[in-house]
């Protein structure tokens, strides 16, 4: 059943503790990565994986809810017919009521007998976050904020700045810094991490990394679903707030920070922070948001909020003066992809100019880092059309498609993040100043949005006819040329 682990990846023994344990959240995103985990090995049978919740399930009504979502895992090569059953053996249901304290002291006793500095307590909290503080002070009064002991939280961390900070002394009350958890899910993408890889772990392209040779670069996080059950959360977050101010900017800091001196969470996550801070307010016609028809149908009122977003985002900093970064996420849009473009500047002087048919097009050197899906990166170049007809030239690309080049799956961000909290690795997590440097940013934006009406657009479609670029003589480069599906 287990893979062959590099001893990077061996775990300790661990405590796994899911408040809201049988929400969405835990069934169908921790407890399946929790189980690809077990597959590979990394979880052992000495791990304790604590589901708590307030209308408690039994085992077999727990595991037939969590069965469909771990069907990929159990047609895997890794699974044997012992494997579902021995996975669920691990797993302990009991009952938490969070707010009126029932079950605490059952859920501290059946820890006890094994708590231990070595042994990790993982406390997650998959609950609302008005129940973040509450669920902290529960913990603290049953004595299990120990040394060994740390919380996960989820987004939305705050609506804006002042309850983030609100939010965020809630748990320091309870909590140190070192001990927190923010998950930010696209940074558990293999992808993103990557890009981190391509950056510092190569030369050829961090020479080229600055105004000097980047002409501009876009961001494109585009899905296809629309709000479906969660209009009422939706609705009262819109797409900045669900979507820009925590996995966008992410994505736009780790393009855009400078090389940290060591790969450890407090030097990646300080290079964050400056380039979020570095990030200069917004004029009005730098933003843009839509509406896909008929969601407020769905939502059955009347609403302003944005479903879609796009943006020119400009660094104020020596690397970046001048470069636009765009980005753009929304709903209900004609195809799901998440892509980083970079496009590099032409070149400074043509020497085909008088050689053949094309041979003084332009074909801008573009770096396109596909987050999702088709994980990937293709490097577009410029190349001789083969036989005579003199120095024709024409658009070519290097592709490096993960999808083909690793035989294995790459695994799911949670898997990822769910083992760094185990190991005590907060690198890829966020920290507290990130967060709130993140809402400076995006709370006068939040208010400029809110003078305009969103531009309805149809399902299907890219999102509202595009007024940023535009103006500057550019185009939104778009993912659906790039789609195998
Ligand atoms: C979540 C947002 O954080 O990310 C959702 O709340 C969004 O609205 C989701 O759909 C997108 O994540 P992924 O991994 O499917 O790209």
């Amino acid at each position: 059943m287990n893979q062959a682990l590099p001893e990077s990846a061996i775990t300790h023994d661990s405590d796994f503790i899911i408040f809201g344990g049988s929400g969405d959240l835990s069934i169908r995103k921790i407890f399946p990565a929790l189980f690809w985990r077990f597959l590979n090995g990394q979880i052992t049978h000495n791990f304790r994986l604590i589901s708590c919740m307030r209308n408690v399930l039994t085992k077999k009504e727990f595991a037939d809810k969590l069965r469909p979502f771990c069907e990929e895992a159990l047609k895997s090569q890794f699974a044997n017919a012992a494997s579902w059953e021995s996975f669920l053996e691990l797993i302990q249901i009991l009952e938490l009521d969070i707010i009126n304290e029932i079950g605490a002291d059952n859920l501290y006793n059946t820890l006890r007998p094994k708590l231990s500095k070595e042994r990790p307590c993982v406390f997650y909290l998959a609950v609302a976050p008005k129940l973040f503080g509450t669920s902290c002070l529960l913990l603290k009064k049953n004595k299990l904020v120990l040394p060994q002991s740390r919380v996960v939280v989820e987004k939305p961390f705050g609506h804006d700045k002042k309850s983030a900070l609100a939010l965020n002394q809630e748990i320091l009350n309870v909590f140190d810094e070192g001990q927190i958890y923010r998950i930010d899910h696209y940074l558990g993408k293999e992808t993103v991490q990557n890009l981190m890889a391509l950056r510092f772990a190569n030369v050829i392209f961090e020479s080229q990394w600055n105004n000097r040779y980047i002409e501009h670069v876009q961001i494109t996080t585009a899905e296809t679903v629309g709000v479906e059950q969660r209009a009422s959360y939706y609705d009262s977050y819109g797409a900045l707030r669900d979507m820009v101010q925590n996995h966008m900017l992410q994505l736009l800091c780790l393009v855009a920070m400078e090389p940290p001196s060591r790969f450890n969470a407090d030097q990646v996550r300080n290079e964050k922070l400056r380039v979020l801070q570095a990030l200069r307010k917004i004029e009005d016609d730098e933003i843009q948001i839509g509406q896909y028809e008929n969601y407020t149908q769905e939502l059955n009122a009347q609403s302003n909020t944005e479903t879609y977003v796009a943006m020119r985002v400009n660094i104020d900093n020596w690397r970046w003066a001048g470069v636009p970064f765009y980005i753009r996420t929304g709903k209900k849009l004609g195809l799901r992809a998440s892509e980083i473009v970079i496009t590099f500047k032409n070149r400074p002087h043509d020497i085909f100019s008088e050689q053949g048919e094309n041979a003084n097009d332009e074909f801008p050197n573009r770096l396109v880092i596909r987050v999702q899906p088709h994980e990937g990166l293709r490097l577009h170049l410029t190349s001789k059309k083969p036989g005579p007809g003199g120095m024709r030239l024409f658009p070519s690309e290097l592709n490096l498609s993960f999808d083909e080049t690793f035989a294995e799956r790459l695994p799911d961000a949670y898997e990822r993040l769910l083992m760094d909290i185990a190991r005590g690795n907060q690198t890829l997590f966020m920290r507290s100043d990130e967060v709130l440097a993140a809402w400076d940013y995006i709370d006068p934006v939040i208010e400029k949005v809110r003078k305009k009406s969103p531009e309805i657009y149809s399902a299907d479609s890219m999102g509202p006819e595009d007024k940023i670029l535009i103006k500057e003589g550019r185009y939104w480069f778009d993912p659906i040329l790039e789609q195998k599906e």
